[in-house]
């Protein structure tokens, strides 16, 4: 019936908040077994080496595609959609898509990698202490097409999808019915995820990933005042700068051509920001990308750390399709594409593939955060330190219990909405 070639748009959303408020989920009682988690991490980290690999190439392609913009994304969400939409592909589809993702396919088993994701969607899924995490994957699928039954199975069970009926000939509805969707599961960051609905899409793919966090110890916003950010040698910008002086992570790195400090939240969560030597920029990103990113191992020394960083609200918006055949993800645009594992029904590929991102940073914690640091020092204290992220920088929100970056991104003007 339906042999003209239909088109799959496969859209990922998500979202970073960072408005630490004073409201949050209140702690949980520790009834979770212990092996099950155990199970998950153990599962996860047989992908999280490629994880990590999949995200240093996309942060190197987005930030040459972008100069001068601000680029920030979730690796961990978009690696996930693909890893889901992979159950849908087969033959030649099916190992690029997984090569693609950075996996290597001698050493590790279709099998393993969804697992792998599953874990991971586990562990991504805790509201375990104070940071609010929550992420999950959405399938919106029109009544014209017929799933295979195995499809949705492994999608519900591996990935935990929901599953929704839609109708995309009447594309306001469908339209209406997705962004409602993604609304509600970015807590109104994303309000208006999709523009314009094309009434030939028989199926979306959605995966959201959402954090919040609040600060361990807050700035202090009466200290924060108006002061020049050097976005390039041409280019200043007032930003509210915020400022404050603690005991924190900081670490000087050469080989880095960086220095680098951590933010914790209260929580298992850490904002580390990296700060590239006057003129390095290039040099740090390519340095830290052949490193296989920042690893958490390298903080461990606390310093008194007088940071002034700005007030930063930016939004991305990033149409996959165009970029990610770049690194090698190929097949699932090209009218080769072998999704036979969705739908036997007709002829599938993917037309779209949307990632937008959102990043807030600001002052607020909460009160009970002015910890005083009464941490004894046996040895002589290094001298305190100073550092300013007046120019151009690097962040990532890691997961300190899996030690995965959540979000990563080069911020180039902090108050750039787009
Ligand atoms: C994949 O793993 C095998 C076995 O460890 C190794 O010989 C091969 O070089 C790897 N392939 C790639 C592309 O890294
Ligand atoms: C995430 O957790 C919520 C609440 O515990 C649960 O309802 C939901 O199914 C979980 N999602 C995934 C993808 O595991
Ligand atoms: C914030 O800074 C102002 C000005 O220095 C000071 O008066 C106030 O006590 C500080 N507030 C907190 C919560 O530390
Ligand atoms: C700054 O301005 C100079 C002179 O107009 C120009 O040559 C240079 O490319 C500009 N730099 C940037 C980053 O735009
Ligand atoms: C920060 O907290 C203060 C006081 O609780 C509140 O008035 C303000 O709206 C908060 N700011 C943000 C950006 O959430």
């Amino acid at each position: 019936m339906f042999l003209r070639k239909m088109q799959l748009p496969l859209y990922l959303l998500l979202l970073a908040a960072w408005i630490p408020k004073a409201v949050f989920c209140q702690e949980q009682s520790d009834a979770e077994e212990q092996s099950p988690q155990a199970n998950h991490e153990q599962a996860y980290h047989k992908i999280s080496l490629a994880n990590s690999e999949f995200a240093g190439r996309l942060l190197k392609l987005l930030v040459s595609e972008n100069p001068q913009k601000n680029v920030f994304f979730s690796p961990v969400s978009i690696a996930t959609a693909f890893a889901m939409l992979s159950l849908g592909t087969k033959t030649a589809t099916l190992t690029n898509l997984l090569e693609g993702l950075g996996f290597n396919l001698t050493e590790l088993q279709e099998r393993e990698i969804h697992q792998g994701f599953q874990g991971l969607a586990h562990l991504l899924n805790t509201t375990e202490g104070k940071v609010q995490l929550e992420s999950g994957n959405g399938l919106f699928i029109d009544d014209q097409l017929e799933p295979l039954q195995s499809f949705l199975d492994d999608a519900k069970n591996l990935y935990g999808a929901e599953v929704f009926a839609a109708n995309f000939k009447d594309s306001q509805g469908a339209k209406k019915q997705i962004n409602d969707y993604v609304d509600k599961k970015t807590h109104g960051k994303i309000p208006e995820l999709i523009k314009h609905l094309d009434p030939t899409t028989v199926m979306i793919l959605i995966n959201h990933i959402f954090f919040k966090g609040n600060w361990e110890t807050a700035f202090n916003v009466t200290l924060t005042e108006p002061q020049d950010f050097y976005v390039d040698e041409n280019t200043t910008v007032q930003v509210p700068m915020m400022v404050k002086r603690e005991k924190l992570y900081y670490h000087r790195d050469d080989e880095l051509f960086s220095s680098m400090v951590v933010l914790p939240y209260e929580g298992n969560a850490w904002l580390i920001l990296v700060l590239p030597d006057e003129g390095k920029l290039e040099q740090a990103l390519e340095a830290i990308i052949a490193k296989k990113g920042i690893s958490h191992s390298r903080f461990v020394e606390k310093r008194k750390v007088s940071i002034y960083l700005p007030r930063i609200s930016v939004s991305t918006s990033y149409d996959l399709e165009q970029l990610l055949p770049k690194i090698g993800i190929r097949d699932v645009f090209t009218d080769k594409a072998d999704l036979t594992g969705i739908s036997t029904q007709s002829k599938l590929q993917v037309s779209k593939v949307l990632h937008k991102a959102v990043l807030e940073v600001s002052e607020n914690g909460t009160v009970a955060a002015a910890i005083t640091d009464i941490e004894i020092q046996r040895n002589i204290a290094a001298p305190p330190v100073t550092i300013k992220f007046d120019r151009p920088f690097f962040v990532s929100i890691m997961d300190t219990n899996i030690h995965q970056h959540l979000f990563v991104g080069k911020i180039v003007d902090p108050t750039a909405k787009y």
